[in-house]
């Protein structure tokens, strides 16, 4: 734990402390105070680099089409090879007759990466592109 601590006061609704009391039980937090910390933490993780566009982001993007949609899989495919310094390993699985699941493991500058999924939610298609970085 940190030498100081900063208190802050946060006003939210029954039904989030509910369920950050569940958390905070099944997942063994000695306190809301730790589990929100920890939750903070996740949370600047994920944005921190959106400030700092030139700095570099590890993480995954997560894609979800229909691979029945005209072109899809070209313009996924093109796009992939197109980002292939950014890309360090793609792994697909087909979820059922229609949707496919894509995860891409990538590393790059921040601003590169976003392109990306900008650029992947672009396509028709596609019905979620998520980038989780870590
Ligand atoms: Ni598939």
């Amino acid at each position: 734990m940190a030498d100081s601590m900063e208190r802050i006061s946060l006003t939210t609704s029954p039904n989030l402390v509910e369920e950050l009391d569940h958390v905070v039980e099944e997942w063994d937090y000695g306190s809301r105070s730790e589990a929100i910390r920890d939750a903070l933490r996740m949370f600047l993780a994920e944005h921190y680099w959106e400030n700092e566009p030139g700095h570099t982001v590890r993480g995954s993007i997560v894609i979800v089409y229909d691979h029945e949609a005209p072109n899809v899989n070209d313009e996924l495919l093109d796009l992939q090879h197109r980002a292939n310094e950014l890309i360090m390993s793609v792994q697909h699985v087909h979820f059922d007759h229609h949707l496919c699941l894509e995860t891409l493991a990538v590393e790059g500058r921040g601003a590169e990466i976003q392109d990306l999924v900008n650029q992947l939610k672009a396509v028709a298609g596609t019905k979620q592109v998520r980038l989780t970085t870590v």
